[in-house]
């Protein structure tokens, strides 16, 4: 036996006491148990007792989970019941729920779930027991995902400490320069950029918006247009729900800029706080809080999830595969806390992330030529000194999830590409600047959106092209004067406008 379920069902009224109760329930519920869970699991009612309201069932299975076996039973009783005895079901509830598992190797440390349970281990196989479990946790499944919880965090306490995966796909040709400085503090001392009136963001002045807005054009024109991408432009909101089905809530929520509605706007609602304005000259914040709802939403994060929510529920004829869009509305913003690094790691960002989906042939191929035209920008246009690298897929990532996916056949799964910054030390030593990725994603967010193709397989991918970090690669490489870039980039950037004076 590996799963046991001890519930309870209470009716509207009694049942005969004892044996001709039990007469009477007891072969509804074996009937319930054969044809829910059939032959193979070895489904068995192990224990019944009918005392006036109550019924007192326990059922064990092997595989197969027993409590959809109980709902069947209680669906059965109550039309059963019904008619002959005029009695309905008032009430479900599992006591117990056991189920055991294989966990191998059995976590150092112990794994705490947010729900009443308890787990210990036999060997390596782990023993889990939910207590209390109403009606809606059987029907939603909450063993299930205790399990998967259970075994996500053995897994988790089994990679820590280890790095994030990480191979080199191809080497970067070096690229001798003379620029060494940081660029975002260089930007600085020149008047191009201001550190934000908030955490974490930036205000670009003519200079630097000008390069930022270079590199967007360069993207645009050199690898989205040429490749049939279209426009489109999204919220900057994110719902719950979107984030829920991507898996971003439960990965990531210390990471994200929640966002909450005023309770009302009725000006007479809010006139203590004006008026605490006007006296004090200050944020009453306490007051603020009274006035403002909880977090109804995110600030965008990335911008393919709303990608995939626009098509959710939607099927894709064959003709309009692979279907090509990008996205360089919304702007990301991303609570990042102690890593916040002048503009290459920032609160906020703008980034265009082209989202593409189609039959895994499509999708290979389509991340061919964006490699080639990306390889083309790199080289023959920033001329940077630049590598790719294999890498832990950012859906992973950012869902919480540990490992790599599909290390070898390198199929589905992420590809990094890194810029050296010689500001900070040699090629070998220094870490490189993540400034792009290219990911397929399989079917995960297809499925979790139910997004269907005509015929065959739905698969998707993103590429992330950040434009702060397109322009620190390339202003750490080559320096802030124009004198000194890339002919190519020029050409696209045209002249630089003039920075204010300021006195
Ligand atoms: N969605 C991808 C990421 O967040 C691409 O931008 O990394
Ligand atoms: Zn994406």
């Amino acid at each position: 036996m590996e799963n046991e379920l001890v519930a309870e069902v209470v009716l509207s009224g009694a049942l005969p006491e004892g044996p001709e109760g039990e007469a009477l329930v007891r072969p509804i519920a074996e009937e319930a148990v054969a044809q829910v869970l059939g032959a193979k699991s070895e489904g068995a009612v192990s224990q019944l007792v009918v005392r006036g309201e109550r019924i007192a069932i326990t059922l064990t299975s092997t595989g197969a989970r027993p409590h959809q076996a109980l709902l069947s039973f209680v669906k059965r009783l109550q039309d059963r019941l019904g008619r002959s005895h005029r009695v309905g079901i008032r009430s479900l509830r599992a006591l117990h729920y056991t189920v055991r598992f294989p966990l191998d190797p059995v976590p150092a440390q112990p794994i705490g779930l947010p729900i009443p349970h308890e787990i210990w281990y036999e060997g390596t196989t782990a023993v889990l027991t939910l207590s209390e479990l109403d009606e809606e946790a059987l029907r939603d499944n909450w063993i299930d995902r205790a399990v998967a919880l259970v075994e996500e965090k053995a897994r988790r306490q089994a990679y820590q400490g280890k790095e994030q995966y990480w191979a080199l796909l191809k080497p970067a040709v070096v690229r001798p320069g003379s620029f060494r400085e940081d660029p975002t503090e260089a930007m600085i001392r020149r008047g191009w950029v201001r550190n934000g009136p908030t955490k974490g963001k930036w205000f670009l002045g003519p200079r630097a918006a000008h390069v930022l807005r270079a590199m967007e054009r360069l993207a645009r024109r050199e690898v989205l247009e040429p490749l049939g991408f279209s426009e489109v432009v999204q919220p900057h909101h994110d719902s719950f729900d979107i984030l829920l089905r991507t898996g971003h809530l439960a990965g990531l929520p210390g990471e994200f800029y929640y966002v909450a509605e005023p309770r009302t706007r009725d000006p007479g609602a809010w006139e203590r706080f004006t008026d605490l304005v006007k006296i004090t000259r200050q944020v009453p914040t306490e007051e603020l809080a009274k006035l403002v709802g909880p977090p109804s939403a995110v600030s965008c994060y990335a911008q393919c999830p709303t990608v995939y929510w626009w098509l959710s529920g939607r099927t894709i004829a064959e003709g309009s595969l692979p279907l090509k869009v990008y996205d360089r509305t919304a702007i990301s913003n991303r609570y990042e806390s102690g890593g916040r690094h002048g503009l290459e790691r920032v609160d906020e960002f703008h980034r265009i992330e082209p989202v593409y989906l189609g039959t895994p042939e499509q999708l290979l191929a389509l991340r061919e030529e964006l490699l080639a035209r990306y390889t083309q920008v790199f080289d023959n246009v920033l001329e940077l000194e630049w590598r790719t690298a294999w890498v832990t897929p950012f859906y992973l990532q950012q869902s919480g999830g540990v490992g790599v996916e599909d290390a070898t056949e390198r199929i589905q799964g992420t590809i990094d590409f890194e810029a050296y910054l010689p500001y900070r030390g040699s090629r070998e030593e220094s870490e490189w600047l993540e400034f792009q990725n290219l990911s397929i994603v399989g079917d995960k967010y297809t499925k979790a959106f139910t997004i269907r193709p005509q015929k065959g397989l739905l698969w998707s991918g993103c590429s992330g092209i950040g434009l702060e970090r397109w322009t620190t690669a390339f202003l750490a490489q080559k320096g802030l004067d124009p004198e000194g870039w890339p002919s190519r980039f020029r050409e696209i950037a045209g002249p630089p406008p003039p920075d204010p004076t300021f006195l």
